[in-house]
């Protein structure tokens, strides 16, 4: 047991240049490369620096030059709007081809950005596939973020186009975006010249004269554009992520790396075969989104779905179960979260009784940490391998994973398994010194990283190299905290900065603290990201008043609540505000987050050494828990 992936897995860290470059021998290159790795100017590195090709043309043209053009492409299901549409990979790719001749008559050319801010509808995976074709940068924004997280995106990515839709649909709501939209344009300094509106059945936007264009209209009288070849090391899209600070991060994807390491994990990490159907039930604007609903299986001429719903409530706790018999999908792809909201509506698993799901081999998770209880539940619920997958934004695909494609390991719960291939995982001391086997440390990554990862963020080196390669020279900075066992299972413990991940989703609650103190009566605060059983976690804010002021709590949490709402996004589930008269603090003035989140989490705590008042410590428990909070029950 372990020889196979021991031999994948040391060729890739030793002799990376022939393992990616046997691995690019997948992808169709215009232009094929005379080195696989530039290594001359760490700690930038670039894959098959002049290597040409097209994305999309990988992603679709060539499925249908090869003979797979009836094969369906695309399923897009939805519950919401009771609807179900096929597209195979020819109808996809006149589709797309035609959305790109939309963006070329707007003067969207090579280099240009747009930015896509769309429900889950088809329209967003076209549009995202036009911008590859016409060798653009398309910087999606997931339609939970409000109208200022939307704006600062459009200040950094500065698009020509934006597209995007009248409306989304959560559960039974309708949540209109074109005011969203509209205010962000309002907000932001950098102006798009137009905006392309697809306009939803279920709710007509106001369009902006001069400057907005009907989706459909525009089809109709569009003409097909071809591809046009890009470098390798060309951007393929801006993906903004959560980082510690209130400005989010521009991951940057380069077009031939990332082709080449999404065609490579399709058969290594998944298992799968063209021709298979493949679910991944996130969201286009997060990165399982991008990588798995869109690239990879494309890459790979799978079935990919695209399901416009939730696992419960559209309409039940059985809505996975179906989607998996309709479409005989062979792999999902979600975040336990997802299973969780499952498991709490159907502990007992009784909507599956009226489902044939067969055809399903593999249930892989991540997003946020797989824990044990879920782990066993679906695994038994399913009885299929229930593979949990460590990854972030940054790299694009999995870190650490069983990969089920080159030799199944046996599952240890809480672990997302081994290293992938071509990830030099190590867990660092504060010193970046090797820790020994099952003692927690920093998890770092020895550079270069592998193709697929970010090379940097978008027009901003520095801040590149200050957060993710200076803490420890040689080694990516993943954030994450964690360990690896006597037999190299990873463990991924949780993040050790201010990132939370509410529900799957990756929130900074450096932001959330930066909108409470724009609050006229708050004169400090922190936000925690406190356990939550359904969500994994949740935000908590605590503040403390500004002297003189004498407020009610409760209306004052109302309005922090409504700022973060208005500010961030519903999607960060921000419902609590607490007043204390003091944050714990270390004696230099550092807020004790830490300290707070162990108690809110009814973790024994003793008052770390450096504290400046251990007295306070007292009041915070009492607060929260009047709250419901530091008991081993859920929150109230
Ligand atoms: N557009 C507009 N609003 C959105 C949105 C979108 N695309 N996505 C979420 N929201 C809103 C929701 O309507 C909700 O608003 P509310 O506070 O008014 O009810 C809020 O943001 C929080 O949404 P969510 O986190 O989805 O919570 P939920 O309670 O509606 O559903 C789950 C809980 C677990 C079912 C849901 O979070 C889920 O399916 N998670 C899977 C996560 C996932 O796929 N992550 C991707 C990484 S793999
Ligand atoms: P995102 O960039 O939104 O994909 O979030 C990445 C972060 O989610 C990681 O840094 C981890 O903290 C967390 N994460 C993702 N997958 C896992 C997993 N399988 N186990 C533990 N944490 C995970």
């Amino acid at each position: 047991m372990g020889d196979r992936y021991e031999d994948v897995y040391r060729q890739s860290i030793e002799d990376p240049e022939t393992f990616w470059g046997e691995a690019a021998q997948g992808i169709d290159w215009e232009a094929g490369w005379s080195r696989v790795l530039d290594d001359r100017n760490p700690p930038f590195y670039r894959w098959f620096p002049d290597g040409r090709l097209n994305t999309c043309y990988n992603a679709l043209d060539r499925h249908v030059e090869s003979g797979r053009g009836d094969q369906v492409a695309l399923i897009y299901d939805s519950p919401v709007t009771d609807q179900v549409k096929r597209y195979s990979y020819r109808e996809l790719t006149d589709e797309v081809a035609r959305f790109a001749g939309v963006l070329s008559g707007l003067g969207v050319t090579k280099g240009d950005r747009v930015v896509i801010y769309m429900p889950m509808v088809p329209e967003a995976l076209i549009a995202m596939l036009a911008t590859a074709r016409l060798g653009a940068v398309h910087s999606v924004v997931f339609g939970g973020f409000a109208a200022h997280e939307l704006a600062v995106r459009v200040d950094d990515a500065k698009p020509k186009v934006i597209v995007s839709a009248s409306c989304g649909i959560e559960g039974k709501r309708v949540i209109e975006y074109k005011p969203l939209l509209d205010r962000a344009i309002g907000m932001a300094e950098s102006k798009p010249d137009n905006c392309v509106i697809l306009q939803r059945p279920l709710c007509q936007a106001a369009m902006t004269e001069d400057r907005d264009v009907d989706w459909a209209s525009a089809m109709a009288e569009a003409e097909a554009v071809g591809c046009t070849t890009v470098e390798a090391t060309d951007p393929l899209y801006i993906l903004y992520t959560s980082g510690t600070t209130g400005k989010p991060k521009g991951v940057v994807r380069d077009n031939g790396g990332h082709a080449v390491a999404l065609h490579w994990s399709m058969k290594n990490v998944y298992d799968v075969q063209p021709g298979d159907v493949y679910w991944a039930a996130s969201d286009v604007g997060w990165v399982v989104g991008h990588s798995y609903i869109v690239y990879a299986p494309l890459f790979y001429g799978c079935t990919t779905v695209l399901y416009e719903g939730k696992p419960v409530g559209t309409p039940d706790a059985g809505a996975f179960w179906r989607v998996i018999q309709d479409h005989k999908v062979r792999v999902l792809f979600t975040a336990p979260t997802a299973i969780r909201a499952i498991k709490k509506e159907d502990s007992e698993g009784k909507h599956l009784e009226r489902y044939d799901i067969s055809s399903l081999d593999y249930l892989f998770l991540a997003g946020e940490r797989l824990d044990p209880d879920t782990y066993h539940w679906a695994s038994d619920l399913l009885g299929v391998p229930v593979v949990d997958h460590w990854w972030q934004t940054e790299s694009g695909w999995p870190i650490a994973a069983n990969c089920m494609g080159i030799e199944p390991f046996p599952i240890k719960p809480g672990s997302p398994t081994k290293a992938v291939p071509g990830y030099n995982v190590q867990i660092l001391d504060p010193s970046g010194e090797d820790v020994p086997p099952g003692q927690e440390g920093i998890v770092g990554i020895k550079l270069p990283l592998p193709p697929g990862c970010l090379p940097t963020l978008w027009e901003d080196d520095i801040r590149f190299v200050e957060s993710y390669v200076s803490a420890f020279p040689g080694f990516y900075f993943t954030g994450d905290g964690g360990y690896i066992d006597e037999e190299g299972y990873i463990y991924i413990m949780g993040r050790v900065d201010d990132v939370i991940n509410v529900a799957g989703h990756r929130l900074s609650t450096g932001r959330m603290e930066e909108v409470i103190a724009q609050h006229p009566d708050v004169a400090e605060c922190a936000v925690l990201g406190v356990a939550d059983d359904l969500k994994g976690q949740i935000p908590l804010g605590l503040c403390v008043l500004k002297s003189g002021v004498d407020r009610d709590a409760a209306g004052l949490e109302k309005e922090l609540v409504g700022m973060i709402r208005e500010e961030v996004g519903a999607v960060a589930s921000f419902k609590a505000a607490l007043v204390v008269s003091r944050l714990p603090k270390t004696r230099s003035g550092k807020i004790l987050r830490g300290t707070m989140r162990k108690i809110a989490d009814g973790q024994a705590v003793a008052p770390p050494s450096t504290i400046d008042d251990p007295a306070i410590l007292e009041e915070i428990d009492s607060v929260l828990r009047e709250r419901g909070y530091g008991k081993k029950d859920s929150p109230a």
